[in-house]
């Protein structure tokens, strides 16, 4: 059996980055999900189609071709052979990608496509329904999350270095919008799963959470 951990957490909690230095730590690969659910959002922006049209949405999902590899070891994000891995992380695309990822149509098709590559490979996968529906049997889930205050303030903060300066109250009203939506869909909503260990990052810094994480793998899988 490889190697299998699932992440889940809300928008800004910061799982994308210790996931990849936990992954990193550990030797294995780490698949980012949600990059996925943003290819196929850009995909549909591009197309025209709205993301929040779950019919149009649905009528286009066989035609997007959402692929993965790994370049040194690192996740690359593909629709066919073009590399959008750094066209996926614009405002537009996000809200596109929360949209999206509402329909069910979407949901198997990344699901299916995330549970091939974890069953041959030893993975990490972050996102928001790991523990709960791709991995259900993973040996090792944990639920990171922080306040949302918290979150919105690391957000602001990435902006600000980016030289984007929306405000603070803004960042923290479109948090709070992406968290509801992700929460209350209809189709695997994020939640922690019943056998997820909470990690709360509000008062840890970047390396104590890589550290909290470990010690959980660690018990599961050994130092
Ligand atoms: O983690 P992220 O912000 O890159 O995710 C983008 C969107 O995709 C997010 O609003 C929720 C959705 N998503 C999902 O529904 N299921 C996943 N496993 C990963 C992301």
């Amino acid at each position: 059996m490889p190697i299998n951990i699932a992440i889940d957490g809300p928008v800004g909690a910061g799982k994308s980055s210790i996931s990849d230095a936990v992954a990193e730590r550990l030797h294995i690969l780490h698949l980012d999900t949600g990059a996925m659910y943003r290819a196929v959002g850009l995909a549909l922006l591009r197309l025209g189609v709205d993301p929040g049209d779950e019919k149009a949405a649905m009528d286009r999902i066989g035609e997007i071709p959402v692929n993965v590899r790994y370049v040194d070891g690192k996740q690359h994000t593909y629709l066919g052979e073009e590399d959008v891995t750094d066209l996926i992380r614009t405002d537009e695309v996000s809200a596109a990608a929360s949209s999206v990822s509402r329909w069910p149509a979407v949901r198997r098709a990344m699901v299916a496509a995330q549970q091939r590559m974890a069953a041959e490979t030893d993975m990490l996968i972050d996102g928001r329904d790991i523990g709960t529906v791709v991995l259900r049997n993973a040996p090792v889930k944990i639920y990171l999350t922080a306040t949302p205050e918290e979150r919105a303030r690391r957000r602001y903060e990435q902006n600000m270095a980016a030289g984007d300066n929306t405000p603070y109250e803004k960042v923290l009203e479109a948090l709070i919008a992406r968290d509801h939506q992700d929460m209350n869909r209809a189709t695997d909503p994020l939640r922690q799963a019943e056998d997820a260990v909470l990690v709360d990052t509000t008062q840890l810094n970047f390396e104590e959470s890589v550290e909290a994480v470990l010690r959980i793998v660690g018990k599961v899988y050994g130092n």
